[in-house]
């Protein structure tokens, strides 16, 4: 795989990304009608008689995002041989809402004012309506997947609910400290965001009622996406532009989140620069010239280069995962996305 990303760091970008960015389209080519009826039986499940969550769910809902979570659950389950009924899409909306619910949490953890190009739902109706709302996608995630009536789904979507959880906070533990081991890090990701496209992929092969080897081999192509994609999130919060990603830049190191970028300057840095980071990072808050300098840093180090190198080895693994399995046009297309993953635009 032919991986030319790393030259666009600090502006020079971009026509790559448009031929990485078609694998996402394709993608949603491949179950795009699947994904609309997603949409609305979100929209119908939501559905409230208290105005308050009617406005918060609309609002949140209207924002979009990728939906790359069930699309991976629709994809999956059509290389899977699924194709009667509608469990694809129950199920696919199930991973979209427990995302959509964790990102409501999120936003408030992180203090967020930006998602997907617009204001959070916490900034416009607080934080305490955020996190009630965010129960409430939950809970009728909860209903929907008892509904479906699988108990070996039940089972895994509610343990990745709980890991997810115990991702976020497991970096809340952590937060502020800058000289996290990369080994925490890689632990924490995996559980706070690999966990639920992991599970994504992995519902598409009980979908499809295929062995237990099929099943580990999507649940891992699932999970080593998920690290790849991740990755790619918190290096893009170091250099991407607020327009494309959605989301203010700088959020999480102005949060005192260290992410991978951080931790390979601060591995790679001298004592004088580590000396910088620990000072810097010990602060309530960190302003604009601690973010330029540690920008620049993050240049002298290649640290956004080294974080994509790490990142690589996991979109092979992930593409390797679905070798398993026989050609098909879902399968070509669900590898291609492994790139995308990491080196996406938005
Ligand atoms: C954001 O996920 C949270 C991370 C795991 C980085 P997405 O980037 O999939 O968010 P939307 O749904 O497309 O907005
Ligand atoms: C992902 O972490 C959040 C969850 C998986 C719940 P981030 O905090 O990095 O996500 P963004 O950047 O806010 O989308
Ligand atoms: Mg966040
Ligand atoms: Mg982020």
């Amino acid at each position: 795989m032919e991986n030319n990303s790393y030259n666009y760091f600090m502006g020079s970008v971009i026509p790559l990304k448009k031929e990485i960015d078609n694998s996402y389209l394709s993608l949603k080519n491949l179950v795009g009608s699947k994904l609309d009826s997603v949409t609305q039986l979100i929209k119908y499940k939501l559905a409230s008689e208290i105005d308050l969550i009617h406005k918060m769910t609309d609002y949140h809902l209207k924002s979009g995002g990728k939906r790359i979570r069930p699309l991976l659950t629709l994809a999956s389950a059509k290389l899977c041989g699924y194709n009667e009924g509608s469990r694809d899409i129950n199920l696919a909306a199930c991973v979209e809402l427990i995302h959509n619910a964790t990102l409501l949490h999120d936003d408030v953890i992180d203090n967020s004012d930006l998602r997907r190009g617009i204001k959070t739902t916490n900034y416009v109706w607080g934080n305490q309506s955020s996190i009630l709302v965010g129960d409430y996608l939950f809970s009728r995630c909860f209903e929907m997947m008892v509904e479906d009536g699988s108990q070996e789904i039940l089972k895994l979507l509610s343990s990745t609910s709980s890991r997810i959880a115990q991702g976020e906070v497991l970096q809340l533990e952590y937060k502020g400290e800058v000289d996290l081991l990369e080994e925490t890090y890689f632990n924490i990701i995996n559980m706070k965001t690999a966990a639920l496209f992991a599970a994504a992929t992995r519902v598409g092969a009980c979908l499809g009622n295929k062995s237990k080897k099929e099943k580990e081999a999507l649940e891992s192509y699932g999970k080593n996406i998920g690290l790849a994609f991740q990755i790619a999130d918190d290096a893009l919060d170091y250099f991407s532009s607020k327009n494309v990603f959605g989301k203010e830049i700088g959020k999480d190191f102005y949060e005192g989140k260290t992410t991978l970028p951080l931790i390979i300057i601060f591995q790679r840095g001298n004592e004088e620069e580590r000396i910088f980071l620990k000072e810097i990072f010990k602060k309530k808050k960190r302003n604009e010239d601690d973010f330029s300098e540690t920008l620049a840093l993050i240049n002298k180090y290649k640290a956004v280069d080294a974080s994509f190198k790490r990142a690589e080895y996991f979109v092979n693994v992930s593409y390797d995962a679905l070798g398993t399995f026989q050609h098909s046009k879902e399968k070509e297309i669900l590898q291609n996305l492994t790139e995308f993953s990491l080196n996406r635009s938005f």
